[in-house]
């Protein structure tokens, strides 16, 4: 049998091979993903990228257990983590633990993931306290887009103190691991030298722990618009559109379904 990947396994990849990690959202792409990565994330990207939200705000515990549940079915080998989705975690540490829970007993996931560093420490050192693995997410935060004004750059400048003291509070708080996302590499090189848990970056740097990608992106499958750090490796919108073009073409012209594809009396 395969042994799972725990949080325990990736905490203890600091400074070591870096950590692959990709998004799932279903039972087939999961399947894909866990074959070549050590964590596989229940992103509440699914919102955007599979169910047409406008931002990640719209999303919900049943879509996140819905999508945990199948992506688990899926899942053999990486460590499974859900999203926590915006508005389940935020009121305070009790709110967090009972939806926290409920998100792994439903899924059966080994972690939770959600964003924010300072103003969540004391909520990510409650549920680590009671059993439950957090992985963390800082620099941009993509729920707190309303008061961010923007998918913007985070810790730039002066704000580079800010994303610093947000990972030390979150690592300091007893996070596994934490999510840097959309930051200028030299700050992300130097959060993942100062901070003692492994980065896993997202348009961030080479030199974090781990990197991440949502999978609708780097497959060219999500194409309503392509941030710098979405690295596409491969364009299977492009080929799914052909193919459905084709298929039309081939309806109208009556040359779907061939012979092959039909029935007689005994094949
Ligand atoms: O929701 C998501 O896909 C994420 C990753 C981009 C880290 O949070
Ligand atoms: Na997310």
């Amino acid at each position: 049998p395969i042994r799972q990947v725990t949080p325990v396994d990736i905490r203890a990849r600091k400074g070591a091979t870096p950590i692959v990690c990709l998004t799932a959202y279903t039972t087939p792409v999961a399947r894909l993903v866990d074959a070549e990565c050590d964590l596989v994330l229940v992103g509440d990207s699914v919102g955007m990228v599979l169910h047409g939200l406008p931002s990640t705000l719209g999303v919900t515990m049943e879509m996140m257990i819905l999508h945990g549940q199948a992506v688990a079915r899926g899942v053999n080998h990486a460590l499974m983590v859900v999203d926590m989705p915006f508005g389940s975690y935020e009121e305070g540490p009790e709110q967090a633990f009972r939806n926290a829970a409920r998100l792994m007993a439903e899924t059966g996931a080994g972690a939770v993931k959600l964003e924010g560093g300072v103003a969540m420490a004391d909520t990510v050192r409650f549920l680590t306290a009671r059993s439950i693995p957090v992985m963390a997410h800082v620099g941009l935060t993509p729920q707190a887009i309303n008061t961010l004004g923007g998918y913007k750059v985070q810790g730039r400048g002066a704000d580079a103190d800010r994303v610093l003291a947000d990972a030390r509070a979150v690592a300091e708080a007893g996070a596994f691991s934490v999510v840097l996302e959309k930051v200028p590499a030299d700050l992300a090189d130097r959060v993942t030298a100062e901070v003692a848990i492994p980065t896993i970056g997202i348009g961030a740097s080479a030199g974090c722990d781990g990197q991440v990608l949502v999978v609708d992106d780097m497959l060219g499958l999500f194409t309503d618009f392509k941030p710098k750090f979405a690295k596409r490796y491969a364009e299977l919108g492009r080929d799914a559109g052909a193919a459905i073009a084709a298929y039309a073409e081939e309806v109208r012209a009556r040359r779907f379904p061939a012979a092959e594809h039909v029935f007689g009396e005994d094949a």
